[in-house]
């Protein structure tokens, strides 16, 4: 598939898809967001592909936030639509990809960047990322799931303060507070990222994907129960049965994604 908005290239079982928009800071126009679930479709159904890279081109922005130009003419109805399609289309569709999808951030992550790098199921930083929600700067409010994402990451206290005062998140504090889970330097970034990916490429696939569903439903009310359902349902699983018997037998697993 031919992307406008997108660069789409994988190696060694890894996809990096880099948001392709440097002069306008990688900002979120409508054909990006229609790329990026294409592109997440592809690398669910491309059996080569086990995780993938989220990133942004130039040295200057991961995404600098949703495309403002778009705003200009929109009214109630336009502005649900565009929050809900880019949600289900993209957002939703990341958060909850069975293959493991990381964020690696260079530069700004502000409004839909933020976002974006928040639906991921984590993040890599580099020391220049900068992450903010600064919508209430135009009169808005996050619309791509920050005020929930960024309450679960790093609580409602500073959730609130940072979507009240755009304050803008540099790497070190981005760390410290859990939003993301290493900053490297900005050259190492995509290497760095490479380097978790294929620790967790050797591991089963679908104990993988179990582990994001399970991971994906804490705090709610059937946490616990899907953990209970999923482990289960691991023991149907070839790459259980070589897990266990590798483990007994003193030599590495190998598994098949089945
Ligand atoms: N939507 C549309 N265009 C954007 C954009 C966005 N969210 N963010 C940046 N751009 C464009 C700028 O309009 C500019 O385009 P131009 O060269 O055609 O004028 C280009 O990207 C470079 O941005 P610029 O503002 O000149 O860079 P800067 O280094 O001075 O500032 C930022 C960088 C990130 C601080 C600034 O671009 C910014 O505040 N962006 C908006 C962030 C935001 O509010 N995001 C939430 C949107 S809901």
């Amino acid at each position: 598939m031919e992307f406008k908005t997108l660069l789409f290239e994988h190696q060694e079982g890894i996809a990096t898809i880099t948001i392709n928009r440097p002069d306008k800071l990688n900002a979120l126009n409508k054909d990006v967001i229609e790329e990026l679930g294409n592109a997440i479709d592809m690398l669910v159904e491309n059996k080569e592909i086990r995780s993938a890279i989220i990133t942004g081109a130039g040295a200057k922005a991961f995404v600098a936030g949703a495309d403002i130009s778009e705003f200009t003419t929109m009214g109630i109805a336009e502005g649900s639509d565009l929050a809900r399609r880019g949600q289900t289309l993209v957002f939703d569709k990341i958060e909850n990809c069975p293959k493991p999808i990381v964020a690696a951030v260079n530069g700004f992550a502000l409004g839909g960047g933020c976002e974006l790098a928040m639906s991921c199921h984590f993040r890599i930083a580099a020391e220049n990322a900068k992450f903010g929600q600064p919508e209430v700067n135009l009169g808005l409010i996050p619309g791509y799931g920050g005020t929930q994402r960024l309450t679960a990451l790093v609580g409602k206290g500073k959730a609130m303060e940072w979507c009240m005062t755009s304050h803008l998140v540099d790497a070190n504090e981005a760390l410290q507070m859990g939003l993301v889970n290493h900053v490297t330097t900005a050259e190492s970034l995509i290497e760095r990222t490479k380097e978790i990916l294929n620790i967790i490429n050797s591991k089963a696939p679908l104990a993988l994907a179990k582990v994001i569903a399970c991971v994906n439903k804490a705090g709610s009310a059937d946490g616990f129960e899907t953990e209970v359902r999923l482990f289960g349902e691991c023991f149907a699983t070839a790459d259980m049965k070589e897990g266990v018997t590798a483990f007994l037998e003193k030599r590495k697993a190998t598994f098949v994604g089945a």
